[in-house]
């Protein structure tokens, strides 16, 4: 048997994955900051699937819950509560509308939470990873400044983790146009960086002679899911109307629906297909999912690094929890 550790597995997209996995028998460890949500998600599967389904408090924006997250998996391991992990998907996040707030480590909270908890889970969880395991990173096609996705939600700035972690505080590098970072730009930008941390975790991989597979996945615009729960209500009931789906696709915009989205991200994880397809980037896009080009900017080997390296720096990285295999 094999498990898979999902993190906001329990709504959305992540719940699409986590229905589609559990359909295949894989047992799995929802982890994120809802445990009544999760418990409810876990037990539905159980009955439903017969699959064994833990939940692990987790809570993205936070470093220590993420090392007591980490502490927590490994000890199910140890005890034998859970079989070798097979992925890590690194689902959870959100846009983060209103003035901006930080997270309990004092960073930005959108680059906490979609980037910082997710880094540092990958790095901490990555030895539990069995042999040719994946990490699969959940990010977007608004990461894209030249895409209709990218230009409607705001086109991301400079991908640098030191500047983004502070976004507000006092660096002029942060601000756009004489103003604080939209809420937009922040999403967008924190999902460039998810793409180059998958980049980047490949290539150091490869290095290392490692058997795990990195792969970014754009679900494309899903908007029955919690994404848009800071927006006004008519702009979110507006979204998931037939009409809105029709003009996004008029104009260009990757639309999906939840189901294709979920099972997309199941595939990823698991299917033998996408195996070889470490350092890539996939997008679910009206019913089809195909490997594409992500941003120019996403490829830059250079500030990817440095992203990587100052990640490390943010999140207080140690010599002893920094795995062989990224060393
Ligand atoms: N929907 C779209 O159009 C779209 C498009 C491109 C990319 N995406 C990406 O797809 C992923 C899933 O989003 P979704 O559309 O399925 O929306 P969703 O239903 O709101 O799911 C987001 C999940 O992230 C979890 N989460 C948020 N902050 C967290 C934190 N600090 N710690 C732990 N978990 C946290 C949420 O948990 P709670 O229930 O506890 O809040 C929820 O389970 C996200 O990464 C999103 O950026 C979505």
């Amino acid at each position: 048997m094999s498990t898979i550790l999902i993190t906001g597995g329990h709504s959305g997209i992540g719940l699409a994955a986590t229905r589609e996995l559990a359909a295949k028998g894989i047992d799995i460890v929802l982890a994120g900051r809802s445990p009544e949500r999760m418990q409810s998600v876990a037990e539905q599967l159980h009955a439903q699937w017969g699959v064994v389904v833990r939940t692990l408090a987790l809570d993205t924006s936070s470093l220590a819950s993420v090392r007591a997250a980490a502490a927590r998996l490994r000890a199910m391991r140890e005890d034998g509560g859970i079989d070798p992990l097979i992925a890590i998907v690194c689902n959870a996040g959100g846009r983060f509308d209103g003035a901006v707030s930080y997270s309990p480590d004092g960073y930005e909270t959108t680059f906490a939470t979609n980037c910082l908890g997710h880094f540092l889970l990958v790095e901490l969880l990555l030895p539990s990873l069995a042999e040719g395991g994946r990490v699969v990173y959940t990010a977007s096609g608004t990461h894209d400044p030249d895409s209709v996705d990218g230009k409607m939600v705001g086109a991301v700035v400079e991908p640098d983790a030191l500047v983004l972690a502070n976004i507000g505080k006092n660096s002029d590098k942060a601000k756009d146009s004489g103003k604080a970072l939209s809420a937009g730009k922040r999403y967008s930008t924190s999902k460039l960086c998810t793409v180059m941390y998958a980049y980047e975790l490949d290539r150091r991989l490869r290095r290392t002679g490692s058997s795990v597979v990195s792969i970014a996945y754009d679900p494309g615009s899903v908007p029955a899911t919690g994404f848009l729960r800071g927006m006004p209500t008519p702009i979110r009931w507006f979204s998931a109307t037939p009409l809105m789906k029709w003009v996004s696709k008029r104009i260009g915009v990757t639309t999906s629906d939840v189901e294709f989205s979920g099972a997309s991200l199941a595939a990823l994880a698991t299917a033998p297909d996408y195996s070889e397809h470490s350092g890539e980037y996939f997008q679910a896009n009206d019913g089809t999912l195909a490997s594409t080009r992500s941003a120019r900017l996403s490829y830059d080997k250079r500030r990817a690094a440095k992203l990587w390296d100052d990640s490390k720096q943010l999140v207080h990285l140690s010599a002893t929890e920094e795995p062989a295999q990224l060393k």
